[in-house]
């Protein structure tokens, strides 16, 4: 018998109104479009407004959108993977506030926190539970706001992060498409450069935790920048490697959001052609674990049935990864 693999299936994706442009944040902190184009490569980002609004807010509208194209019912979804680190709350977990605004009454899921390596992890994760052969329609939402955790006063993290939220469609398929391989990785020593001190267990809310601005992204971006080029590049090179993949033989790779020159970097390594790299992060910023299935999701219609992607990730934990997997779909023939 054939082995089964996890495909995916359908991508839905949604960006909140408001953007958020360079000219604006130059008002707000002392930075300058150029600064922001030319190391960071960002010129607006989507940030969801509104009173009691959260990620689930953003997810919903994907995954609304996802099972509508992918002509699902919400009763036949059986694992709701919600990748964050911006839940709704610190409990219950978002995947149950989305499942209950979706109808999803007939399955189980949970949240996945792994920084911005959150979807791909949760892709390999829900990969494995339609791999089993025991699950027939997994979905993984990818989602943040990421502007609930950001400093407008801090002029190094506050141009880099965007909210937004897509969703992928996971089902079993016996002809060779879907994931293939992967590897994920931790090394929780990079933690104390990128983190958010206050919020947990070892310091809940206080005055003084908000007072010294202790809810909010922090980060060293120098270590942060040189631990994501070399773990993505290096962990996506083994990929292609162990899979007798060449630049010519992959079709894209998707890379995480996070900076232009890091992206452009890991393309490099990996032999690519600038054409066969998605990057949406001009538009949307680093939206966290949104960053792969939107880029998915803006370029669903080039897509075609049997194209080789890889995709590759580095974040806050730190986190890396990548994927390979085979497209299921012509991207252009989705309604
Ligand atoms: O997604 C999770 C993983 N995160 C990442 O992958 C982020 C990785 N890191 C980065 O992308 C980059 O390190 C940053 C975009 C965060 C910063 O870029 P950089 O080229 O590493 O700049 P830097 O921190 O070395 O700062 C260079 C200069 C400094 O001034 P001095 O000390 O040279 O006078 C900063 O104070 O740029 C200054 N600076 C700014 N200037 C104008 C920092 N932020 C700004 C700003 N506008 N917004």
């Amino acid at each position: 018998m054939a082995s089964i693999q996890a495909a995916i299936t359908g991508v839905a994706g949604y960006v909140p109104d408001y953007i958020l442009t360079n000219e604006e944040l130059s008002r707000m902190v002392d930075t300058t479009d150029e600064w922001i184009m030319t190391r960071i490569g960002i010129k607006g980002r989507h940030i969801l407004k509104g009173e009691g609004l959260g990620t689930s807010d953003m997810a919903i509208v994907a995954l609304r959108e996802l099972l509508r194209k992918t002509h699902t019912a919400p009763e036949e979804v059986e694992l709701l993977i919600c990748a964050t680190v911006t839940p709704d709350m610190q409990f219950p977990a978002t995947a149950n506030v989305l499942a209950d605004k979706a109808g999803i009454l007939n399955g189980f899921g949970f949240d996945m926190a792994a920084g911005c390596s959150s979807f791909l992890f949760a892709l390999e994760t829900g990969a494995k539970f339609v791999e089993s052969g025991k699950y027939k329609k997994v979905v993984v939402v990818g989602a943040d706001k990421m502007s609930s955790i950001t400093d407008y006063q801090d002029r190094s993290t506050c141009p880099i992060f965007g909210d937004g939220a897509a969703a992928v469609m996971l089902e079993p398929d016996t002809d060779g498409y879907g994931v293939i391989d992967a590897k994920l990785m931790v090394d929780g020593s990079g933690r104390k450069h990128l983190h958010q001190v206050a919020g947990g267990s070892c310091y809940p809310a206080t005055m003084e935790t908000v007072a010294k601005r202790q809810h909010y992204i922090y980060q060293e971006g120098q270590p942060v920048f040189k631990a994501a080029v070399s773990h993505m590049a290096d962990t996506a090179v083994e990929i292609m490697e162990r899979n007798g993949l060449t630049g010519e033989s992959i079709d894209w790779l998707v890379p995480h959001q996070a900076n232009v020159r890091i992206i452009e970097a890991v393309g490099k390594r990996m032999g690519l052609p600038p054409e066969k790299v998605m990057v949406n992060i001009e538009r949307y910023g680093n939206t966290t674990s949104a960053t792969l299935p939107l880029c998915l999701w803006d370029y669903e219609k080039r897509l075609k049935r049997g194209d080789r992607l890889i995709l590759a990730t580095f974040g806050a934990g730190f986190t890396w990864g990548a994927i390979y997997l085979k497209w299921a779909y012509d991207g252009d023939k989705v309604a």
